[in-house]
């Protein structure tokens, strides 16, 4: 870290006098590094294998996700957690002191076969590993395409209790993606439920109370999602993700970046509309757009942060790219909890009839309480629960979850923006407490090529929209 420091330090020197020819340079060029660190350096970092210096041909990683527990990383990958001292430093091989194996069950694999999937699929690829309590870690896999969950303890890695059915908290696939988190004792996972991947969920259960689920096979509430992230906020639980937009009028798949939100204490509508359904889920579209005569939108979410503090604001930051199908091009930008929330309190989108264009919902048509409010809070203050919400307020957010308004980037434009390569940028790390005082915003993007860039961002009061690359560093390295 000492290092790091330092690096910042002489970063920003070379910035003061370099400032001045960046501020000129505007979309769409991109800027210089102001240092590029090769694959000849990069080859000297450490790196993580999974199994350290065993000539294995059969060992396959198979990464599928890390997550931080105290001053641990926990690596998931095929059958196996690997557990990494964050305390440690390590010098050519980045090494597990722990290693838990869970492989799918005999039954299991040869059912996955049956079921015509290839060997190499019917692996237990661990999906989901959250922290439930400070003793407790919940692990789910796709076990051979019958997706299981289990208790582990945190301090011996011992197999606690049962095996726990891992349908809509844990996805079938791999490849398919997913989120899933504990707040209030309770699991919000959003994933696919089925075989085929087509019942996309968000989705609550254990804990006491019946289990909640968004509406089967409705597009109106999610189409074709790809779930990047979950965190709990106030009252609420969001989650960020991408899907098809539903409201984009013209022919064709276009994919928008979204944001969805949940009350905490959603306990599902009545009998007659939205049962065991949520009655708080609205979500939003994020903005990530270059403003001026040419307008671009960055519309493909790739990778977001937790909600972080950034000046004292509450906010995440987001890797957005252009559509798949097209050039690519990628930006980063920020978006503060005050502007998602304003959204969420504003106009609702609706369609009229199956092939129309969407349009505003009138404000005054509204139905009482506001839909999409948590029972006791706001505007639906006088309702004890969920359950006592009247029906027309329901059968509103049942049909209208999507909002009118996307959610405005702060400063209404990217931090950061590269257009002129043929790499897209995928991944995203924020350290908002960076340098010697702590006091600036650096934000680590990586790229499908392997290549890493650090960016140095401005983070004054009035503006949050330049930005300075510090670093363009190659990572891959083709021998490893
Ligand atoms: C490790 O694997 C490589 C490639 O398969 C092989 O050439 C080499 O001899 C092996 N080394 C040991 C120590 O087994
Ligand atoms: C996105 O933000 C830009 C810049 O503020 C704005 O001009 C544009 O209308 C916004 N687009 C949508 C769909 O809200
Ligand atoms: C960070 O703190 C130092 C020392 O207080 C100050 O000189 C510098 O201007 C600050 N930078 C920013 C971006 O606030
Ligand atoms: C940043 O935004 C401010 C105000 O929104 C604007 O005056 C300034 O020109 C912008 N800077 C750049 C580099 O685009």
């Amino acid at each position: 870290m000492g290092q790091e420091a330092v690096l910042l330090l002489s970063n920003l020197l070379l910035l003061l006098a370099a400032s001045h020819n960046l501020l000129a340079v505007s979309f769409p060029e991109d800027v210089m590094p102001l240092d590029v660190v090769d694959a000849h350096f990069t080859r000297r970092y450490p790196v993580f294998r999974g199994r350290p210096s065993v000539n294995d041909s059969q060992h396959r990683l198979d990464f599928q996700l890390m997550t931080k527990i105290q001053d641990t990383l926990f690596i998931a990958g095929r059958d196996q957690v690997y557990l990494v001292s964050l305390r440690e430093s390590y010098r050519n091989e980045i090494i597990s002191y722990r290693k838990l194996t869970w492989r799918s069950g005999q039954g299991d694999r040869e059912m996955c076969a049956v079921k015509g999937k290839h060997r190499d699929e019917c692996h237990n690829f661990i999906k989901v590993l959250v922290p439930r309590n400070d003793d407790l870690v919940f692990i789910c896999g796709t076990n051979g395409f019958n997706p299981m969950c289990r208790y582990y303890r945190l301090d011996n890695l011992e197999f606690d209790g049962e095996e726990i059915n891992g349908l809509a908290r844990c996805p079938f696939d791999s490849k398919q993606t997913n989120v899933a988190l504990f707040a209030e004792g309770k699991l919000y996972s959003a994933t696919v439920a089925d075989f085929q991947a087509s019942d996309s969920v968000i989705y609550r259960s254990m804990g006491d109370g019946s289990a909640l689920r968004t509406i089967k096979y409705d597009s109106k509430w999610l189409k074709e999602p790809h779930f990047l992230h979950a965190a709990e906020y106030g009252n609420y639980v969001y989650f960020f993700y991408r899907e098809i937009a539903v409201e984009h009028s013209n022919l064709g798949k276009v994919v928008y970046s979204r944001v969805a939100r949940i009350c905490k204490n959603d306990v599902g509508g009545s009998q007659r509309v939205l049962e065991k359904h949520w009655t708080s889920f609205v979500k939003a579209r994020l903005n990530c757009s270059v403003p001026g005569e040419s307008f671009f939108y960055f519309d493909v979410l790739q990778s977001i942060t937790d909600i972080i503090d950034i000046n004292g604001v509450p906010s995440v930051v987001g890797v957005f790219t252009t559509q798949m199908n097209s050039i690519p091009g990628s930006a980063v930008c920020a978006f503060s909890m005050t502007d998602v929330e304003k959204v969420f309190m504003g106009r609702f989108k609706e369609q009229k009839t199956p092939d129309s264009v969407w349009t505003p919902f009138p404000e005054e048509k509204l139905p009482k309480p506001r839909p999409g409010s948590c029972a006791g809070h706001g505007p639906a203050a006088s309702f004890k629960s969920s359950v006592e919400f009247p029906d027309d307020t329901l059968q509103f957010i049942k049909s209208h979850p999507l909002m009118d308004t996307a959610v405005p980037s702060t400063g209404d434009e990217p931090w950061f923006t590269k257009t002129r390569v043929r790499y897209r940028l995928t991944a995203l790390a924020v350290d908002s407490q960076a340098g010697p005082h702590k006091n600036y915003t650096v934000v680590f993007i990586g790229a499908e090529s392997g290549v890493v860039l650090k960016v140095l961002v401005k983070t004054s009061l009035v503006s949050l929209n330049d930005s300075l690359l510090l670093e363009e560093i190659d990572v891959f390295n083709k021998a490893k």
